[in-house]
């Protein structure tokens, strides 16, 4: 079964800190709540053995969490090597779906579409990977909704954009940070992003009948691609402001807490990154301990 494969893998990667404590829990008060608890209850003689129980039991925990973060979904990073015929490809999509708002040249059509030159593929792959593009009619609130192309032909589409007009670009490869770098991508979140997306992502009301969205459907090229672009009433987030591992470093945080998100029960609202684990981490690991110790001193 593959949570046998999990459970394995997880309990090998961690076997080699203190506890086997991996770095799903290391940094949660349930990690610090295991010596507490210990010096405490601590009686003599079967202290050893009680330590023992909880080591693995703690060990086990971190085998689960860690089993469940290595089956997070894993990022889709947009692919951006391009060649000759995927801009030609693009180009004719444009003609398509784009030239009468935008222009054959990118050079925008007066009350119908903006210019596009220099917003580069990044902001083009936002747009149209959101389905925000092509817009259904001027003037309409361009929210998310499903896409009219596939990965592929957005990628085609993004690649004519930045070839005629220039602009940035979101870097091919891993855009998602390790999850060492979850604490300094939440930091990052609450300076930047939560003032308007809220402090879990889901979105809040802006001035002006305006809405940042919730975040839960962005994937990490469109959250990536969003900073870099700045859609709508959203500033842009250039690498000298947030740098490119800082960007990472934000969409681990928000697929983290994305990955988290009510897996079964009743939602706490999150109000952090790892609240639903640390509670159920901490009032399970409490009652297995509470029950060990009685057996201890049972028998
Ligand atoms: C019906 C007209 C219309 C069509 C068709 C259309 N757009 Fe747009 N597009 C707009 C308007 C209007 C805006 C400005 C939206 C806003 O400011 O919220 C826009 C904005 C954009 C932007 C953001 C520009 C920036 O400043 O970052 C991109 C990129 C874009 N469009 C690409 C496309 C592509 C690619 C297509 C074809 C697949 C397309 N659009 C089709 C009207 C259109
Ligand atoms: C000033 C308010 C504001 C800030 C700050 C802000 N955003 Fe946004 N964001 C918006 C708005 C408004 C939109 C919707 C734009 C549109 O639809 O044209 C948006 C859209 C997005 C989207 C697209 C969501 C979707 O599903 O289509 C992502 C992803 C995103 N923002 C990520 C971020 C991240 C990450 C940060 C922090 C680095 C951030 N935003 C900071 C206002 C903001």
């Amino acid at each position: 079964m593959t949570d046998d494969n999990v459970d394995s893998d997880a309990a090998d990667s961690s076997t080699d800190s203190e506890y086997g404590f991996g770095p799903a829990v290391a940094d949660t008060a349930a990690s610090t709540s295991a010596p507490r608890i210990r010096a405490k209850r601590g009686g003599r003689g079967s202290l050893r053995r009680k330590l023992t129980s909880i080591a693995i039991l703690v060990g086990a925990l971190t085998a689960v969490g860690g089993g469940y973060a290595l089956l997070a979904p894993s990022s889709g990073a947009a692919d951006t090597a391009v060649s000759a015929a995927d801009v030609e490809k693009g180009r004719q999509l444009y003609e398509t779906s784009c030239i009468t708002c935008h222009g054959a040249n990118l050079q925008g059509v007066a009350d119908r579409g903006p210019s596009l030159i220099g917003v580069g593929s990044a902001s083009a792959y936002f747009q149209v990977s959101t389905g925000r593009m092509p817009a259904v009619s001027q003037g309409a609130n361009n929210l998310r909704k499903d896409p009219k192309f596939t990965e592929d032909q957005t990628q085609w589409i993004a690649a004519y954009v930045q070839s005629v007009g220039g602009g940035v670009q979101v870097p091919a490869g891993n855009l998602r940070a390790d999850d060492a770098d979850l604490a300094e991508g939440g930091e990052l979140f609450r300076l930047n992003c939560a003032s308007c997306h809220g402090a879990t992502a889901k979105g809040a009301p802006l001035s002006a009948g305006k809405t940042a969205p919730g975040l839960n459907e962005a994937t990490d090229s469109q959250m990536y691609a969003a900073m870099l672009s700045g859609p709508g009433q959203m500033p842009v987030f250039s690498d000298n402001q947030v740098t490119p591992d800082q960007k990472k470093a934000i969409i681990a945080y928000v697929q983290s807490m994305k990955a988290q998100k009510d897996p079964g029960g009743a939602s706490l609202d999150r109000v952090g990154p790892v609240t639903e684990g640390l509670v159920v981490g901490t009032v399970g690991l409490g009652l297995l301990m509470v029950t060990i110790l009685w057996i201890g001193r049972k028998s």
